[in-house]
């Protein structure tokens, strides 16, 4: 990877010591959206949340200080690259979340130019230094479920008339953990199952999993099915899903929870179906794969270089 100059340290310079609290995530979010206003983007909201979220969900853990000089040492393009691997990874990984995830994904699906990249990288050192990489870089999931970055982001991201529009002010934390501490007064049995009707980015869930891991549960062990109207926040309850460890039985439904009360069950029924052709494809190109060794082998026998 080449840097594209020579730059001053860009390490992951933490603006507030440890980060973790909610102000800090708000923080980040009022500072990831005054960053992408003074780019040709603005109009986007999609890029910064998408970017947010790509860094959140990088599958390294524990390790924020090497990521942040890979980063900082990656030219713009490969630094796109980077963001469009980790969602292929988490397509690969849990496809039943990449319909609600997809809303996030496609400016990667293009070609991205060279001023977009450069807006792209702007996004990504205010992330750097508002501590997003320790907020969500945790290989354990109760301390990536402290904040719920992409709330704070998508909120700011925002204008005030889509804010209005589309009702959309999240509870804020404390008041989700009350309501959770309320719902939840002992531990459920494990495949119970939490719904959200209007989920938002998930916060409630956010607190319930919190909760249950207070109560000496693992959120892993229980159904999450979101329903959520706007396609930026289902995206980010998905995302949001994979960074609080909800566990493989989550399903975020796009669509109108009062208009269409069979989108959740659709949603999961399509998972199922997404996480099977997924299988197909894996054990096709490892059959490809092996043919390709087979052959490979065969060559080098026919050459005499085998011993
Ligand atoms: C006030 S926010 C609350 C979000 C979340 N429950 C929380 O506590 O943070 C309301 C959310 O519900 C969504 N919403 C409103 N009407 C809906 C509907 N009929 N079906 C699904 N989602 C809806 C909005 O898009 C918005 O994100």
């Amino acid at each position: 990877m080449h840097a594209t100059a020579p730059a001053p340290d860009r390490r992951s310079t933490l603006l507030f010591g440890r980060p973790g609290s909610h102000d800090d995530a708000q923080r980040l979010g009022e500072a990831v959206a005054r960053t992408w206003h003074t780019t040709p983007y603005s109009s986007q909201p999609d890029i910064p949340l998408s970017i947010v979220a790509s860094l959140a969900l990088i599958p390294v853990k524990d390790h924020p200080g090497d990521i942040a000089r890979t980063i900082n040492e990656a030219c713009d393009q490969h630094l796109v690259r980077g963001l469009r691997e980790v969602w292929i990874h988490h397509w690969a990984q849990r496809p039943e979340l990449a319909p609600a995830f997809a809303p996030m994904m496609a400016w990667l699906t293009k070609k991205v130019p060279s001023d977009l990249a450069r807006s792209v990288r702007k996004v990504v050192e205010t992330c750097l230094q508002h501590g997003l990489l320790e907020m969500t870089g945790s290989s354990d999931p109760g301390e990536r479920s402290q904040v719920d970055v992409l709330s704070w982001t998508l909120t700011e991201l925002r204008s005030p008339g889509a804010r209005q529009r589309l009702g959309e002010f999240h509870t804020p934390p404390q008041v989700s953990q009350l309501i959770a501490n309320v719902a939840v007064d002992g531990l459920p049995p494990a495949g119970e199952r939490f719904l959200e009707p209007a989920g938002g980015s998930g916060g409630l869930f956010r607190a319930l999993a919190q909760r249950l891991r207070e109560l000496g549960g693992d959120p892993a062990d229980y159904e999450w099915v979101l329903v959520e109207l706007d396609g930026l926040a289902a995206a980010a309850a998905a995302v949001n899903a994979i960074v609080w460890g909800l566990g493989p039985r989550v399903v975020v439904a796009r669509g109108d929870a009062l208009r269409d009360p069979q989108v959740a069950e659709r949603a999961g029924a399509a998972g199922v179906q997404l996480r099977a052709e997924r299988d197909s494809i894996l054990a096709r190109v490892a059959t490809i794969e092996g043919v390709r060794r087979v052959i490979d082998l065969v060559e080098r026998a026919a050459e005499g270089h085998l011993p």
